[in-house]
């Protein structure tokens, strides 16, 4: 595979993927990216020229899509509306991007022959109870909760029925919470380190209770690389690092961490439908596939990602004002 499509390839997880081919791989990549308020469009342009192209588009324009997957020996689509608090607020854009683009991206690839690797979330599962010595695997049944996770479980199903009614060579994924640098602040870690940079406290919902299954976005990278490599057409492979953490746990890790009080955090407004836990059995992926994290020290990566937040504020900072006042509105 020489030439290789990623859609939402300026996002956060798109991004360090695409780093990771470039570094890893003599691939050359092309980025199909709308660039929304979500995209890194300064990670991609660091890349070198030769290596990397940036196509401005919306996956869900087949007068975009078509052509440009027809360039393609495969498309990894990781292109998405990503963020669960957004999809209470207005659900219609991850309805036209997580659906209607997969659609328009899979019809794609069955017209040119092209092989697929569709990334998505352990959300699409629901969630667990905190006592259930249960987690998911590749046969749990989908039971999404959000008009994210429920937008998610739909493309899932696309492409598992493209599969099998047009013969669509894909793979797909699903992975637990991701963690690292570029992750935007809206989302959990980046948020309550930023706040603690920026003199806030760390806002927790409801109790600080959930549990989420923390795994390092270069080890997601490497997996999604594995699968597109090595997985079996058709195939559906669950990503996870062992990494189960309740959020108060994350929190105090962060405080510690940055040199302040570990109960220095706010309990602010549940967000309504909270899942309460998500874990993954990532047993197939490294069985069948021989994939291993790296990064299996949560807090080493955790202090990472917080020195590389205190390094790249000049990144952040002109989000972190608009992302609070949406957040207060709501009593969080
Ligand atoms: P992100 O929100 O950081 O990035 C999404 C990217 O997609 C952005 O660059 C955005 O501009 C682009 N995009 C959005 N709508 C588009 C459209 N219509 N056309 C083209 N590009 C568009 O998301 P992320 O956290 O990097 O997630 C990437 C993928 O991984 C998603 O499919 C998500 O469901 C999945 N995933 C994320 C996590 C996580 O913890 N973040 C965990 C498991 C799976
Ligand atoms: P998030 O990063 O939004 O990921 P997801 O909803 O996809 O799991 O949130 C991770 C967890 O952190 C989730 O249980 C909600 C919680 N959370 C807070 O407690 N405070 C916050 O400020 C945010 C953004 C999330």
């Amino acid at each position: 595979m020489h030439k290789i499509l990623v859609t939402g390839g300026a996002g956060f997880i798109g991004s360090n993927f695409v780093e990771h081919l470039v570094r890893e791989t003599d691939a050359s990549v092309s980025v199909l990216d709308k660039l929304t308020y979500a995209a890194n469009r300064e990670a991609i342009d660091a890349l070198p020229e030769g290596r990397v192209r940036l196509v401005v588009g919306d996956v869900a324009d087949a007068g975009t899509v078509d052509p440009l997957v027809a360039e393609h020996d495969a498309v990894v689509h990781f292109a998405a509306e990503s963020h669960n608090d957004n999809s209470l607020n207005d659900p219609s854009p991850f309805v036209h991007t997580n659906l209607v683009g997969t659609f328009t991206l899979l019809e794609a690839v069955r017209r040119h022959g092209t092989r697929f690797h569709h990334v998505s979330t352990d959300e699409v599962y629901g969630d667990l109870a905190l006592d259930d010595p249960e987690r998911f695997t590749e046969s749990t049944p989908y039971n999404p909760s959000s008009p994210y996770s429920s937008t998610k479980a739909g493309s899932d199903l696309l492409v598992r029925a493209w599969v099998r009614s047009f013969g669509v060579a894909a793979t797909l994924s699903n992975c637990s919470n991701n963690y690292g640098p570029y992750q935007h602040v809206e989302k959990f870690i980046p948020r309550q380190i930023t706040n603690v940079l920026d003199g806030r406290r760390p806002k927790l919902y409801g109790q600080g209770l959930n549990v989420r299954d923390w795994i390092h976005t270069e080890d997601h990278s490497r997996a999604v690389r594995t699968i597109l490599e090595d997985g079996k057409i058709g195939e559906t492979y669950l990503i996870g690092a062992d990494g189960e953490k309740n959020n108060r746990e994350v929190v105090e890790t962060i405080l510690e961490i940055m040199g302040q009080p570990t109960d220095a955090y706010d309990l602010v407004t549940d967000r309504p439908g909270h899942d309460l836990r998500y874990a993954i059995d990532s047993t197939k992926l490294r069985t069948e596939l021989g994939w291993e994290p790296r990064f299996t020290d949560f807090r080493a990566g955790l202090e990472a990602t917080v020195a590389w937040y205190r390094d790249h504020e000049e990144w952040w900072r002109p989000m972190k004002d608009s992302v609070e006042a949406r957040y207060a509105e709501a009593g969080q």
